[in-house]
């Protein structure tokens, strides 16, 4: 039996970075994780990962299209999977041993194996009890089944089968057109399959700005991604190493079937709360599943918080991470903080898709006066240098106040460019302040300049 002040559950980047900040805080902290390395969903089989096979098949991409044209001339590359998954492989394990290093430098205790809540202050992991005066769980997501489909993880998989795939598909079939759906369906289209993504609503990228999807759909579909938009899966069969899935066309209610070598199942993720014990002590959950919590993420439970996927707000790393910050701070007596109105999103298609604020019809549909300013990367001299002139920065501000309400950005390096906007908003800038800053030149960052220029007098490249 040990005491602790704080025992974080799961040391995924909201558990791990509760933990760190705790014990820097003082306070003597623990973690408890079950997985064989730390860093959770996001450095095991999530963000890192992805963005690993995202980096790979985006080079072999620009190998292949684009050196010829800058008097790059040979051979283009050809795929060794073998080594582009032990290169990803290589990847997570810098990540993970990093976490590793960091508890180690910050004297957290690594409780390994499955933690369950069994009393007041008290988590069991196995056959050891350890108590503490705190306990914040942060058991992260898993998943979301969908009916009539059984993933195996080899025919039929989730994105932890698609980031360690035996051999690259010929046809793959993606179930849902949303960020898990359009990253790992980029990648083995890169790759050479022939990718159909299947999505149940009109527009890919649920939520997100209109011309945003408008213009990513047409990205991908010049990258050679099919779309079958307006289509609900019902189910999937598999014989040996072949899949049939089974769709209703909403419109005209007919069903139709595509065949496959592997169907990627990307409908979402849903609050990972088994074992947990949280119920059995009469924690408090909402009707979709997560655990309830107040604004300073205290559960109904005595001295239990939670933080990340597994309670409401978007299933983000750094929306999991601010909550672990703020929550340390809360339990050390001080004033945590996350400010949700200013949570970027950003998908690692190419290009990249980032998001921060409302959307023009958010912004609307709250009853504001808005104006726009968009500019195109075609004005932006960099962007062309490098092919990726395709895209836009939109801002949306209020047209009163010229305060900026939300961008959207589809380009080179959106989600660099985004932040520009993040700390604008975090200090209630107008679009004047960021159009009157100077931006070097050149560089992709003067479209969000630009951009912010059409929201007043106007742009001048464009
Ligand atoms: P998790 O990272 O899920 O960690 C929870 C940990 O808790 C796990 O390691 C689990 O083993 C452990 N655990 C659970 N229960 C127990 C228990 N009882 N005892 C002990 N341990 C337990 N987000 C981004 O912001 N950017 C991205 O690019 C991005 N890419 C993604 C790509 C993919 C393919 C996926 C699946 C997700 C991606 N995400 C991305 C989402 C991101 O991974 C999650 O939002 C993030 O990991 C949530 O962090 P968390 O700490 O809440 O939970
Ligand atoms: P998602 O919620 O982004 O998209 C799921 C899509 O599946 C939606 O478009 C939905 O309409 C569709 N769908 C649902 N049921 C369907 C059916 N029966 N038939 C066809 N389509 C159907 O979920 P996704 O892509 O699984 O990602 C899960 C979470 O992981 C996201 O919420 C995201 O926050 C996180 N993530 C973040 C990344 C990033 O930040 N770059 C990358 C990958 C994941």
């Amino acid at each position: 039996m040990s005491n602790y002040d704080v025992i974080v559950i799961g040391a995924g980047p909201g558990g791990y970075v509760a933990a760190i900040r705790c014990a820097q805080l003082g306070l003597k902290t623990a973690v408890v994780e079950g997985r064989e390395t730390l860093g959770g969903t996001c450095l095991n089989v999530g963000c890192i990962p992805s963005k690993a096979l995202l980096h790979a098949t985006h080079s072999l991409h620009e190998a292949q299209h684009n050196f010829p044209a800058m008097g790059l001339k040979g051979k283009a590359p050809s795929v060794d999977w073998k080594q582009m998954l032990t290169y990803k492989d290589d990847v997570i394990g810098q990540n993970t041993g990093g976490i590793e290093f960091l508890f180690k430098k910050n004297k957290i205790d690594w409780l390994k194996g499955w933690g369950k809540l069994s009393g007041k202050g008290e988590v069991t992991v196995g056959k050891d009890v350890h108590q503490a005066k705190n306990i914040i769980i942060a058991s992260g997501s898993e998943p979301s089944a969908l009916k009539g489909v059984t993933v195996d993880e080899k025919i039929v998989v989730t994105s932890t089968g698609a980031l360690a795939l035996n051999k690259i598909p010929k046809k793959m079939v993606v179930i849902g057109a949303g960020v898990i759906g359009l990253e790992l369906g980029s990648v083995y289209a890169r790759l050479g399959a022939e990718v159909t993504v299947v999505e149940f609503l009109d527009a890919i990228t649920p939520g997100m700005d209109k011309d945003v999807q408008r213009g990513l759909k047409r990205m991908l579909e010049k990258q050679g991604l099919k779309f079958v938009m307006g289509a609900a899966v019902q189910g999937v069969e598999t014989s040996k190493s072949k899949a049939k899935v089974t769709y209703q066309v909403k419109k005209t209610e007919a069903i139709e079937t595509l065949d496959a070598d592997c169907v990627l199942v990307a409908t979402g993720r849903r609050p990972f709360v088994d074992g947990l014990g949280f119920g059995d002590l009469g924690g408090e959950m909402t009707d979709r599943g997560q655990i309830k919590t107040n604004d300073h993420w205290a559960t109904n439970l005595p001295g239990v918080y939670a933080i990340g996927d597994v309670i409401t707000g978007p299933m983000l790393a750094h929306k999991a991470e601010d909550e672990g910050m703020a929550v340390a701070e809360v339990i050390a007596g001080k004033a945590g903080h996350v400010n949700y109105n200013v949570i970027p999103g950003v998908i690692y298609t190419h290009p990249e898709v980032a998001s921060v604020g409302l959307t023009e019809v958010e912004a609307k549909a709250d009853g504001r006066k808005v104006k726009v300013g968009k500019f195109s990367f075609m004005g932006n001299g960099r962007a062309k240098a490098v092919f990726a002139g395709e895209g836009f920065v939109k801002i949306i501000a209020d047209k009163e106040t010229d305060r900026i309400l939300g961008a959207h950005i589809i380009g080179p390096a959106a989600g660099d460019l985004i932040h520009e906007i993040c700390v604008a908003m975090e200090f209630g800038a107008s679009a004047q302040d960021v159009a009157l800053t100077c931006h070097a030149h050149p560089t992709y960052s003067e479209a969000v300049r630009e951009a912010a220029l059409a929201c007043g007098d106007g742009a001048i490249h464009a």
